[in-house]
């Protein structure tokens, strides 16, 4: 079906994670001249931000509810999206860091705005990943880099390598389907920790991370070692970094078919 910008439309947007400061021109160019704007953040500063932008953006947060499964929440959240686009408005959702990094309801909204035949497009934003290869230092293309939600990457027994670097999001909440307003997620780290140590050693050094919010702010860089997960419950906003065992190792006869000198390999990184 042909998209007519004339009619409703959508465009999903992130903050980026530091408030004000990672937005891209883009992005604040879309929230400005939005019909009307419906946003997903962490704090109030960032949502006071936003209405300063757009005095018609309103907030989705009270599709939450302590017990509610979230699935049922996002379903919401794209409802009220699809709705506003259905009715002939130029719509932007804004999420914090890059909107369409872990965040259901903004792909769930360009799928269904696109089926029903609306433009729809998402822009790029900074997530907490960008932030944290700034922050540890960590190069992707080094050993490579796998990225998991914590809970989903312990009930699919996902399959991944050690030697390349592990990202876990929502470690916070690993175990959690549901917001349970009591949820103890010391329980699911104890889980985790048992898993992650048929790969890796006991004390080998893990990272909790969380980044600036704010330009006064730090980033939050806690390591300690794997087994005493349980004993530091990370905060729902936390990403657990987990670097390489080392390095991997090279398979001769595949350099031998590639023609490869393996001294070529020390001198690359
Ligand atoms: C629903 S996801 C949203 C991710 C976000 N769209 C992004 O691009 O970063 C929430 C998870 O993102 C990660 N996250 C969000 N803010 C963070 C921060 N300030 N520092 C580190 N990780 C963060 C955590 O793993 C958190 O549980």
């Amino acid at each position: 079906m042909a998209s007519d910008w004339s009619r409703g439309s959508l465009t999903v947007v992130g903050t980026g994670i530091m408030l004000g400061a990672h937005i891209t021109a883009e992005a604040e160019a879309h929230i400005r001249q939005a019909d009307v704007v419906f946003y997903v953040v962490t704090d109030e500063a960032t949502a006071f931000w936003l209405r300063s932008l757009n005095p018609r953006a309103r907030s989705l947060a009270p599709h939450y509810a302590d017990g509610k499964r979230c699935l049922d929440t996002y379903g919401e959240m794209t409802a009220t999206i699809l709705a506003a686009v259905r009715g002939g408005q130029q719509v932007c959702a804004v999420f914090y860091g890059h909107p369409g990094v872990f965040v259901l309801p903004a792909h769930a909204a360009i799928r269904q705005a696109r089926a029903e035949g609306y433009p729809a497009v998402m822009c790029p934003g900074i997530s907490a990943e960008d932030c944290l290869f700034a922050d540890l230092g960590v190069d992707p293309g080094r050993s490579g880099c796998q990225s998991f939600e914590a809970t989903d990457f312990l009930i699919r027994r996902r399959r991944f390598d050690p030697y390349a670097a592990l990202m876990l999001w929502q470690v916070g909440l690993v175990g959690e389907l549901h917001k349970r307003p009591r949820y103890d997620v010391r329980r699911g780290l104890a889980v985790l920790v048992e898993v992650l140590c048929e790969h890796y050693a006991a004390g080998h050094t893990v990272v909790i991370y969380e980044a600036a919010r704010d330009a006064a702010q730090s980033p939050s860089i806690r390591r300690l070692p794997l087994a005493d997960l349980p004993a530091a419950p990370a905060p729902p906003n936390a990403t657990l970094y987990v670097p390489p065992r080392g390095d991997a190792p090279v398979d001769p006869a595949m350099l031998a078919r590639l023609g490869i000198d393996a001294r070529d390999l020390v001198r690359r990184w």
